[in-house]
């Protein structure tokens, strides 16, 4: 089973970033094995439905994400959805890389009404790509993060929830 953690604000000070870290101790500490891709580290072109399909990094990518088969997406809310960076991510890649993935959410935003933003990538995913979404999110605001990290013992426990249930549900659908 190969699970990754896809980090995608671009933001230096990034609160879904320490959502990802949790989510990887977490995994961690059960002996789970997975990888990071932090967009961050990998600078991709926007999507214009032609030559940037064929940027190296978009190949990079691609591959990291068809390699997976479960991904647990931390990302900010910007907007009502989730950030450009991920949908500029899942343009790229497309079906070819995300068809069938057993896919995770955590998401950092500014307030509480955006709650079911992540809705529209996740249809998307799941009607579109067929992955199967974890009916676990985490949902995180500002006032769960202080200067040192998360703050609320309830956002880490819920995390760990989700990275450990993405985990198990990966294995199961990939025995
Ligand atoms: C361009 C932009 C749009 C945003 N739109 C929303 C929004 O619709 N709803 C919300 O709750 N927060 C919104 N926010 C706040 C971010 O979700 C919040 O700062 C979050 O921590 C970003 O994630 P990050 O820290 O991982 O980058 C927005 C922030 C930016 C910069």
């Amino acid at each position: 089973m190969n699970l990754l953690i896809l980090c995608t604000s671009l933001n230096p000070g990034s609160k879904s970033r320490l959502l990802a870290e949790a989510a990887s101790a977490a995994l961690t500490t059960e002996g789970v094995e997975h990888t990071t891709l932090d967009l961050r580290d990998l600078p991709l072109p926007l999507c214009d439905g032609g030559a940037a399909y064929g940027h190296p990094n978009t190949a990079k990518a691609g591959e990291i994400i068809k390699a997976a088969d479960g991904i647990i997406i931390a990302s900010p809310i910007y907007n009502f959805d989730v950030n450009a960076a991920l949908k500029n991510l899942i343009e790229l890649t497309g079906k070819g890389a995300w068809a069938n993935k057993t896919v995770a959410f955590l998401n950092s935003a500014g307030g509480h009404s955006s709650y079911m933003s992540v809705m529209a990538v996740a249809n998307s995913l799941m009607l579109d790509f067929r992955c199967v979404i974890v009916p676990r999110f985490v949902y995180a605001t500002p006032a769960d993060f202080d200067d040192t990290g998360i703050s609320n013992d309830g956002v880490r426990d819920r995390v760990a929830a989700c990275a450990l249930a993405t985990a198990e549900l990966t294995r199961q659908r990939s025995d």
